[in-house]
């Protein structure tokens, strides 16, 4: 009968563990979202971000063999000049392979441009109130940017270490934490 009770006692503890696990992971419910703080790797690729503001034009990076596009949410653009972006900016940056000639040289278009090949993984930046109090201790502080990588397809998880996105990213503490900050603002 003691078992009995224990069991019965421990399936009803299992049942709750199981609602706190899925309240946390599942989709936020409406009004939910704001509440919920991400980790780095936990920030999705948003949909249709496509359309959105060019953060600045297409960044040819040749030593890394890449070409590079950069978006900006509505709320991002938000910011002006001197300011930090506010709460709910998202940059995403799709990064391409440069397409490659005879000798693996890099071919460029008539301008000199590099050549888009294909997508191969989409970085996501993405701020909320509060976000980088919630990261775990030893986080190196970005802010309140959290951090995101994918692959191409945009679902599947790149095997990132996101240590070094923030490594990175941390000198440019008095640019928000943004690589292109000033390009950004001089070309608006
Ligand atoms: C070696 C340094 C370095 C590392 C590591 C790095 N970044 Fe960046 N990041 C940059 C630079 C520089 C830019 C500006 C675009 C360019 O020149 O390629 C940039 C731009 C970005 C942008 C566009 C907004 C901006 O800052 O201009 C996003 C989003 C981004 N990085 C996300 C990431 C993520 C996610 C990671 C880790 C998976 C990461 N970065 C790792 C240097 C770095």
């Amino acid at each position: 009968m003691r078992f009995q009770q224990m069991s019965s006692g421990m399936g009803l503890a299992a049942l709750a563990a199981g609602l706190v696990i899925s309240g946390c992971n599942g989709t936020p419910m409406k009004g939910e979202s704001m509440a919920a703080k991400p980790l780095d790797g936990e920030v999705r690729v948003p949909p249709g971000y496509r359309d959105w503001p060019r953060f600045v034009g297409t960044v040819d990076k040749a030593p890394a063999g890449q070409v590079r596009e950069i978006y900006i949410n509505t709320e991002g653009m938000r910011a002006r000049k001197g300011e930090a972006f506010p709460a709910g900016t998202i940059a995403v940056m799709e990064i391409y392979g440069a397409r490659k000639g005879p000798g693996d040289t890099l071919m460029t278009d008539a301008s000199g441009r590099l050549l888009k090949g294909p997508l191969s993984k989409v970085f996501v930046m993405e701020k909320g109130t509060g976000w980088g109090a919630a990261q775990p201790p030893g986080t190196l502080d970005n802010g309140d940017w959290v951090y995101g990588a994918w692959e191409a397809d945009g679902r599947t998880a790149a095997k990132v270490d996101f240590k070094a996105c923030r490594a990175c990213h941390a000198p440019l503490a008095t640019s928000d934490y943004i690589a292109r900050y000033d390009e950004h603002f001089d070309q608006r």
